[in-house]
């Protein structure tokens, strides 16, 4: 590995201007007006395979492109798909970025900007590493495909279905995600879990206009009221979901897993700090990090109704909604979660309201044993890249397509965040480290061969 560790530092500057090349398009996937962006982004992507000295190409899909690529083909060796996203969140509020979100700037050691961390930078450091193979070696230790999709930030739902339709082409021995995070500065993790989710809209109409509050108030159901009464009626005191059937299939934590998570001692006093809240919240009996990890959740992500301006207006709103998300966990089945909370707010919807409930594409939760070769091989390539073992870890966060790559190309997932979990991803000031990018990159150079020596 010694001239690819020297190719490696020679080219660490050039490596972060192409990073800032990428981060300067503002690819947001959930913005109409930002398809030319994200075409651009895709773009980007494609040339930069097929300059490194892979076979690729755009497939188009029903939304935004996906970039697909293959590196020569090695007898004999392991396939590994290593999948991430271009896409980036909206960037707003955009008052509360130091620098634009679209103008990356070095600070303290990391690059600002929106999808420094989630996800460009942390897909570059497996295409840079293969470069460096390319140009150091000629060839690689293992058969390498990219799948770099446009949408993961609205949900994947194209890509499900072409993964679905193109099990032969993906066909692969094992996954290779860097979409999450470390466990902490200087404990680079294994995530051995991943929540799924499901997400709803739910609008409530009562009357057809905006009412005076005085002279209708009261004889008229209020769409806010009622919306407030709905949505507390689906979570108890004990932080316990109210859906009927939602624990059924909830795989309980095991002792063990409690035992590993309090050995990462977590602190919470720290915790607070960062965030500035004075305590912690959530399901009674749970540590933070089994609240986080490894139990579902219900959240209000959005809420919406009524007089939002200056001063007073006493109106009774015609109309209220909200953005509702559940994290679930292994074994919970999203259209039976969908199919709980459907009968409850039926059941608790006042007369005098109508109700919709809109229900984006949800995905079920994930576990990966850490038992198995692939994880072991990681393991080497990590303490070899950031000097020091992972640990292994789970994540509160999804990446919908993992569970359909587990399930229709019967592969084995290997979760590598080399995030933090200060990065500020959704968030304004969006970071990632440099030292992590290039430390990564090391990582990942060695995780080729250590994956190329798997039976
Ligand atoms: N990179 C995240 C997922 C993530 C975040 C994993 C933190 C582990 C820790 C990903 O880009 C993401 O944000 N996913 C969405 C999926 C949703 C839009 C369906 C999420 O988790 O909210
Ligand atoms: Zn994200």
């Amino acid at each position: 590995m010694s001239t690819i560790d020297e190719y490696l530092q020679v080219n660490a500057g050039r490596r972060e201007d192409e990073l800032f090349e990428l981060l300067r398009i503002p690819s947001i996937s959930a913005d109409p007006g930002s398809r030319p962006a994200i075409r651009r982004a895709a773009d980007w992507l494609l040339e930069h395979f097929i300059k490194m000295g892979l076979a690729a190409e755009l497939i188009s899909t029903k939304g935004h492109p996906l970039v697909l690529a293959e590196s020569p083909h090695v007898a004999g060796a392991p396939t590994v798909l290593v999948y991430g996203h271009y896409d980036v969140q909206p960037p707003e509020p955009l008052d509360k970025w130091t620098t634009p979100p679209f103008e990356p700037t070095i600070r303290d050691g990391a690059v600002y900007a929106r999808g420094a961390a989630d996800d460009k930078g942390q897909v570059l450091t497996h295409m840079k590493s293969v470069e460096a193979w390319l140009d150091v070696e000629g060839g690689l230790p293992v058969n390498l495909k990219f799948l770099i999709e446009g949408e993961e930030e609205v949900g994947s739902a194209n890509l499900e279905e072409f993964v679905r339709q193109n099990t032969k082409r993906l066909a692969c021995d094992c996954v290779v995600v860097s979409d999450s995070c470390q466990f902490s500065p200087g404990r680079p993790a294994i995530t051995c879990g991943l929540r799924g989710i499901v997400y709803y809209e739910l609008r409530l109409r009562g009357p057809k206009r905006d009412l005076h509050s005085g002279s209708f108030g009261g004889s008229v159901a209020n769409p806010a009221n009622a919306l407030t009464r709905m949505l507390s009626a689906l979570i108890d005191e004990r932080g316990r979901i109210q859906v009927p059937g939602f624990y059924d299939d909830a795989v309980p934590l095991a002792d063990e897993e409690r035992r590993q998570f309090a050995d990462l001692q977590f602190d919470d006093r720290a915790y607070l700090e960062e965030l500035d809240i004075d305590a912690v919240a959530g399901e009674e009996g749970y540590t933070t990090l089994e609240r986080r990890w490894a139990r579902p959740t219900f959240d209000i992500c959005g809420l919406t109704s009524g007089y939002q301006g200056e001063g007073a207006k006493t109106i009774l709103p015609s109309t209220a909604s909200a953005k509702l998300s559940f994290r679930l966990v292994p074994d919970q089945d999203p259209e039976k979660i969908t199919a709980g909370l459907k009968k409850i707010l039926a059941d608790v919807c006042p007369p005098g309201i109508r109700m919709e409930l809109i229900d984006f594409q949800g995905s079920p939760g994930l576990m990966v044993s850490p038992e198995n070769p692939y994880v072991r091989a990681a393991a080497r390539a990590i303490e070899y890249g950031f000097g020091t073992p992972p640990v292994y870890i789970r994540e509160g966060g999804s990446i919908p397509v993992v569970s359909t790559f587990a399930q229709s190309l019967g592969a084995d997932i290997l979760l590598l965040g080399w995030g933090q979990n200060d990065d500020n991803t959704h968030s304004p000031n969006e970071k990632f480290s440099l030292a992590d990018f290039h430390r990564a990159t090391r990582a990942s150079a060695k995780l080729w061969e250590e994956l190329g020596k798997v039976q």
